[in-house]
């Protein structure tokens, strides 16, 4: 569970639990959403150099989607309202942002959980990471398809996303099934957290990968969401 932190903070605390588990938590005490999605921004340009999301914007506010109504390349064309399954955010660029900072304006009713599973966690084995990073995958994302790998050289990220990622051959299958059965096997040891309004959550994007509990029609559960390269 996260460690709620109300306390007056300095920018340079901002890594500071973030560098150590992969991910922090802090709350905004007036958390109208113009005062979150300042923050949000606050930090974001604190830590590094705000991106565009799927939808093209450097600031959004991200709501649960049903298919019909889901960005057609989006986990939530496929997953819809279900469990959104765990994945690293913007898998389908070449280097996936740094960061992914995300500000609850409303944790909605029921409430979704965001769920957080840092990948050094899943016990690969040396020749396991070799595999993840040796193999190589198809990313698609349209006319910009790529072939890149799980694991970039040198392990500094995981690159995994069941809605953009596709295997090629037998040992593409064996490794995307390798990453798959980890993380099912981890999902007990997830951490789950339960938002409430004026949280905001740092993200080390390339530690951390993050999903979400199944949520509803209407829930009006809102975060805004800020991506950051670093
Ligand atoms: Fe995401």
């Amino acid at each position: 569970m996260a460690t709620l932190d109300t306390a007056v903070y300095e920018p340079q605390q901002h890594l500071g639990p973030t560098a150590e588990r992969g991910w922090s938590c802090r709350c905004v005490a007036d958390a109208d959403p113009s005062s979150i999605v300042r923050e949000l921004g606050r930090i974001g340009d604190h830590l590094g150099t705000r991106v565009a999301g799927r939808a093209g914007s450097l600031e959004e506010v991200i709501q649960p989607r049903a298919i019909a109504d889901a960005h057609p390349r989006s986990l939530s064309a496929r997953y819809g309202l279900g469990t959104l399954p765990f994945h690293t955010e913007l898998s389908h660029r070449t280097k996936p942002c740094r960061y992914l900072l995300l500000g609850c304006i409303d944790p909605g009713s029921p409430a979704a959980a965001t769920m957080l599973l840092d990948w050094r966690n899943l016990g690969f084995s040396q020749q396991e990471l070799d595999l993840l990073e040796a193999t190589p995958v198809l990313v698609r994302t349209g006319r910009r398809s790529f072939y890149s790998t799980i694991l970039a050289p040198g392990g500094a990220f995981l690159r995994y996303d069941p809605g953009c990622i596709e295997a090629l051959d037998a040992r593409g299958r064996n490794a995307l099934r390798l990453v798959e059965d980890r993380i099912a096997g981890a999902a007990s040891e997830a951490e789950a957290h339960h938002w409430r309004q004026g949280d905001i959550l740092i993200i080390d994007n390339w530690r951390v990968l993050h999903g979400r509990s199944p949520s509803d029609q209407g829930s009006g559960r809102r975060l805004a969401r800020i991506l950051i390269d670093a």
